[in-house]
């Protein structure tokens, strides 16, 4: 790709955490390419502008100002369920691996003090089983003892609280 815009979205789904679906400024990325009818009628598109996977991306190193992060964080839904066909979902004994692998990427494409956000549920998985698998510390979130089903954190490549990849 020769020219790419200054955001990646790298498992945007049906883009409904955007304000602009049709923003220029973002690359959609999805494993997925596919069409589903929900439980309740809606029609649930998932049509990215890359198809890709976020442990390999098809991206030079530094190449975003700005990457968006959010994985499937759904383990037990079952495969057909409305839940799994919105959100995804992540296999029970990769997971893991896979996060770990996605972060690595996500850092990687990242121009150096470049902002990665990522977000997360803990409806199966705890945010503290999640941290460990990203290569530096989040630059804020919500870090007190305070329990919040909905996770948003925000990381920014280098600087002094994570070594520069
Ligand atoms: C929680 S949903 C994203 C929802 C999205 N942020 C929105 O606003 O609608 C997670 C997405 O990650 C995608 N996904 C799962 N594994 C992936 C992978 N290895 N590479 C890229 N996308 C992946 C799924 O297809 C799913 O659409």
């Amino acid at each position: 790709m020769t020219h790419l815009p200054p955001i990646l979205d790298a498992c945007c789904g049906a883009r409904m955490m955007h304000a602009d679906k049709d923003n220029p400024d973002v690359l959609f990325a999805d494993i997925r390419r596919e069409s589903h009818t929900l439980c309740d009628g809606r029609t649930l598109t998932i049509d990215p502008d890359v198809q890709m996977d976020f442990r390999a991306m098809p991206f030079a190193d530094e190449s975003f100002y700005l990457v968006l992060f959010d994985p499937p964080h759904l383990v037990k839904a079952g495969p057909r369920s409305w839940l799994a066909l919105k959100y995804g979902r992540q296999d029970k004994n990769l997971w893991q691996d896979d996060l770990r692998r996605g972060f690595a990427e996500c850092f990687r494409v990242l121009k150096i003090h470049g902002v990665l956000v990522f977000k997360w549920s803990e409806k199966d998985i705890p945010l503290r089983k999640i941290l460990p698998l990203a290569p530096q510390k989040p630059i804020i979130g919500h870090m007190g003892r305070i329990k919040y089903p909905f996770h948003w954190l925000l990381f920014m490549k280098g600087g002094r609280n994570g070594a520069a990849l």
